[in-house]
């Protein structure tokens, strides 16, 4: 009996135990313990013959690894995050704070595949067919001929993909999916119902795009847990009360995760923002607090415009506020520039706002937030040759700046708006035109030496 290891193992991940219990304790899912025969392999899924015929292992350049053709959305910028459209029969799990317009993008996307001759099916477990055909109606005409389903059961979900067997549907939202004996929305019901729409669709090929809510506080309970279970996690951000919007990829399978999109919320949908430099950096001029910085987005260079704004204040602990920026590397800069810089912030309000509502995620925006914090205080603008300065580079705790990827399409990226000298580390391949490299944040803030920038009073 006991004593000979577990006799109980959960089938979502594998931990083991000697007893049953309703919630597996390594993964929190809830009636997933099974228990494991003697033989070894699971009571429920007893292999063939008692310990089952031996498999034979195959060569990986035995296996078939066909490549299917991408189906395309339809929307350029959608295409590209998923890494050059979505692959049949793949999962997709769109997520975003509520308003954001993930059901606006998805039924975007399937009006353009409905239009490209595709089966579609749209299903709705959150708004009445009503109000999505009055979103349909502002998309246009080919919106109106997506068929739709509305408030229906997991059960009646799997009927209709299997007589439909469209080619893409979208499951708006997966929080909503009525399944019985579960409350709708909690984690286990989450899960059931995308493992069963999962295999599903698998079987008969279909394109899933999955719509998940995620609390603007970060929650993501819900869709957290069915991470692992999809094959493509896409996350809308911006703030509503913006226009812009930018979709990321956090998991896909069948492409890099690091490329964005960028969109705009107008009437009539989702817009692609084509040139979002011109959009996000076209406005800065020379002020105090603005530097204009040279991001990477993936393997786009995208420049946008820091804005910090110092003020002195009695509230202890002064306030700090990053928008579009982490706050933990706010912290980081601030506290290089106090300890290094001689910056004295410990009496001030330090506000630090990526303009334009886009949030900007990577370590190369360090020097970005470091300038336009040390500008603000001082007063100064920094300018080059009359316009804005760009920058990009990683602080690092002694107040170095480190390297960064894709030195040459930032700057390359900056010419183009004539910024015609950025301010960076210099890459360990050699000097980039245009670049005039800074090796500490000292040197950086002197304005002498190799950066020669000119402050105006
Ligand atoms: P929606 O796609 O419903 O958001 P989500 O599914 O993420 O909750 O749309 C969000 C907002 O976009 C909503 O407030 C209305 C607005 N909107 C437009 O501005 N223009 C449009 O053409 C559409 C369809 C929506
Ligand atoms: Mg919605």
């Amino acid at each position: 009996m006991a004593g000979k290891g577990p006799q109980f193992r959960c089938s979502e991940c594998g931990h083991a135990a000697l007893t049953w219990t309703g919630q597996c304790a390594g993964c929190s899912a809830w009636n997933t313990l099974e228990q494991v025969s003697a033989a070894g392999g699971s009571a429920r899924r007893p292999g063939r013959g008692g310990r089952g015929s031996a498999p034979s292992p195959v060569p990986l350049r035995e296996v078939s690894a066909e490549r299917s053709k991408r189906l395309s959305t339809g929307i350029a910028e959608l295409d590209r995050v998923l890494g050059g459209g979505v692959v049949p029969g793949s999962l997709v799990l769109l997520g975003g704070a509520p308003g954001i317009g993930k059901s606006t993008l998805a039924g975007m996307a399937l009006a353009n595949i409905a239009a490209a001759g595709e089966d579609v099916l749209y299903v709705s477990g959150e708004e009445s067919a009503a109000q999505v055909r009055r979103r349909a109606e502002r998309l246009g005409e080919a919106a109106l001929s997506v068929p739709m389903l509305a408030e229906p059961s997991l059960e009646t979900v799997l009927v209709a993909l299997e007589a439909e067997r469209p080619a893409a549907c979208v499951i708006d939202s997966v929080q909503t999916l009525a399944i019985p004996d579960a409350a709708p929305g909690s984690v286990g019901a989450i899960r059931e119902a995308t493992s069963a729409l999962l295999s599903s669709a698998k079987r008969l090929d279909v394109t899933l795009i999955l719509i998940g809510h995620v609390t603007k506080e970060g929650s993501l309970a819900g869709p957290r847990a069915l991470e692992h279970l999809v094959d493509c996690v896409l996350h809308f951000e911006g703030e509503r009360e913006r226009t812009f919007r930018t979709l990321r990829a956090l998991k896909n399978r069948f492409g890099a995760t690091s490329e964005v999109g960028v969109f705009e919320m107008r009437e009539g949908g989702l817009a692609e923002v084509e040139d979002p430099s011109a959009r996000f950096a076209g406005e800065a001029r020379p002020a105090p607090g603005s530097v204009v910085l040279c991001s990477m987005e993936g393997t786009r260079p995208l420049l946008v415009e820091v804005q910090a704004l110092v003020a002195p204040t009695e509230i202890v602990p002064p306030r700090r506020t990053a928008t579009g920026v982490d706050r933990n590397r706010l912290a980081l800069v601030l506290a290089v520039l106090t300890r290094h810089a001689g910056l004295a912030l410990s009496s001030a309000d330090v506000f630090v706002n990526v303009a334009g509502g886009v949030r900007i995620d990577e370590p190369g925006a360090d020097l970005a937030i470091a300038l336009a914090v040390a500008s603000a205080q001082s007063g100064r603008a920094l300018e080059s040759d009359g316009k804005p300065l760009a920058c990009f580079g990683e602080i690092g705790l002694t107040g170095e700046v480190r390297y960064v990827a894709h030195a040459d399409r930032r700057v390359a990226e900056a010419r183009k708006f004539g910024l015609d000298r950025v301010l960076g580390p210099l890459p360990g391949e050699g000097a980039v035109p245009g670049l005039a490299p800074v090796s500490s944040l000292k040197a950086a803030l002197s304005g002498g030496g190799a950066s020669r920038l000119r402050r105006a009073a």
